[in-house]
């Protein structure tokens, strides 16, 4: 994989330089609650500009459906890549029309043009080769090079992600090369005990990852809302929790498994529940309460990890030499349901082995929690893409960049 590094050493003085990225940020109500990934991709931009590119930065947003959707518009964060420069930045109201046309053709070296969501146009997500061909030649007539650098896409198969590269030279930004050499040392050259913290609502999602960290982690421990399938999968009463009853099979198989390969599988000791799921809106008081994780009230649903377990958790995270975090432990965006989520962050800043968060709920949750980003070995922006990398797959934006 070719790195930016080549590219500014072959130079890119008043070359129009594309550069994917993942602008993909949380909105409410238009305004930017995380930029944690457009600070990610800074790095990258700015080396351009300095180096005199003509930079065209572009981007999905949400899931819009293939056509301009005001609540999907890339401009708050084209406006927030602007205050973070500290240089003003020209924003395309379209993707490949006049107006991208316009903006990237009025670009002086160092400067930077953001074009409107890539999701506005059918052709990026499109299952069709051809359709996806024809935007991604539409792009292409916007730049004389390609910067990967949108590391939360790598794993979608889309026309600006997969597509573009095969049309243009190529390169991994500097996002791409720290995010890859971080997941390396996951997989290639892990430091024991290994340990894996899994969170987040659906056991279904997890199912392929856990599948491979059964053969390569020390330690699995289990919270969040999947946690209640293999609760369930031990024969306990999970009350209403979230549960997906036709994964229970596949979750005894792996509990089974992991007992076989002596790979040690933690699970709450204790669980905080109450009767109904709060209002995360106003955040208004609820009734938590404790109970054991084998004896659940049938009429209580399950909303964090009790603090019994949040000590067991931290414990066998505490002589981990490499860690790896994703999905929160509880609905940490209620303050009743916050604090597994809480300890499981604080164990990896208390670690002194290699912490990893993938991106994501948990990327939110460390920062929304208040903890200083530094004090973790690496925070990941992107989520799905580091889980499929783990898993072994084949992700096409890191394809299109290898040759
Ligand atoms: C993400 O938020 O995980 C990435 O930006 C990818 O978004 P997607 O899941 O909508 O493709």
């Amino acid at each position: 994989m070719k790195t930016i590094d080549e590219l500014l050493t072959a130079g890119v003085d008043g070359k129009r330089v594309f550069v994917r990225a993942d602008l993909n940020v949380p909105l409410a109500n238009g305004v930017i609650t995380d930029d944690g990934r457009i600070r990610a991709v800074l790095p990258t931009v700015e080396a351009l500009a300095r180096a005199g590119a003509k930079v065209v930065v572009a981007s999905h947003l949400g899931r819009p459906k293939g056509a301009p959707d005001p609540a999907f518009s890339l401009l708050p964060a084209a406006e927030r890549l602007g205050e973070l420069l500290g240089a003003p930045v020209a924003f395309a109201d379209d993707t490949v029309g006049p107006s991208a046309h316009a903006a990237v053709g009025g670009l002086e070296p160092g400067q930077v043009a953001v074009i409107e969501n890539l999701r506005f146009n059918p052709g990026e997500t499109s299952k069709d080769d051809t359709e996806r061909g024809e935007f991604a030649d539409r792009l292409a007539a916007l730049a004389d090079v390609y910067v990967g650098d949108g590391f939360g896409a790598v794993h979608r198969k889309h026309a600006s992600v997969y597509d573009l590269p095969a049309r243009l030279p190529h390169y991994a930004g500097h996002l791409i090369a720290t995010e890859v050499g971080v997941l390396k040392k996951l997989t290639d050259d892990v430091r024991r005990p290994y340990a894996v913290v899994l969170g987040g609502s659906k056991v279904s999602d997890k199912l392929a990852v856990i599948d491979q960290l059964l053969g390569k982690a020390d330690r699995l421990l289990v919270g969040g809302g999947m946690v209640f399938t293999f609760l369930k999968a031990q024969g306990y009463e999970v009350g209403t929790s979230l549960l997906q009853e036709d994964q229970i099979p596949v979750v005894r198989e792996y509990i089974e498994r992991a007992a076989k390969n002596g790979v040690e599988l933690v699970l709450p000791l204790d669980v905080v529940v109450a009767p109904e799921f709060p209002d995360l809106r106003t955040k208004a008081p609820s009734s938590p309460a404790v109970v054991a994780a084998d004896a659940m009230p049938a009429d209580r649903l399950g909303l964090d990890i009790g603090p019994e377990s949040r000590a067991l958790y931290a414990s066998k995270l505490a002589d981990a030499e490499t860690v790896f975090w994703n999905g929160p432990m509880g609905v940490f965006e209620h303050p009743d349901y916050a604090e597994g989520t809480r300890a499981v962050a604080q164990a990896l800043v208390d670690s002194d082995g290699f912490t990893v968060v993938g991106g994501g709920d948990s990327a939110a949750a460390v920062r929304t929690l208040g903890f200083d980003e530094n004090a973790f070995g690496h925070i990941s922006t992107g989520g799905g893409a580091s889980l499929e990398y783990l898993e072994g797959k084949t992700l096409p934006g890191l394809a299109a960049l290898e040759d």
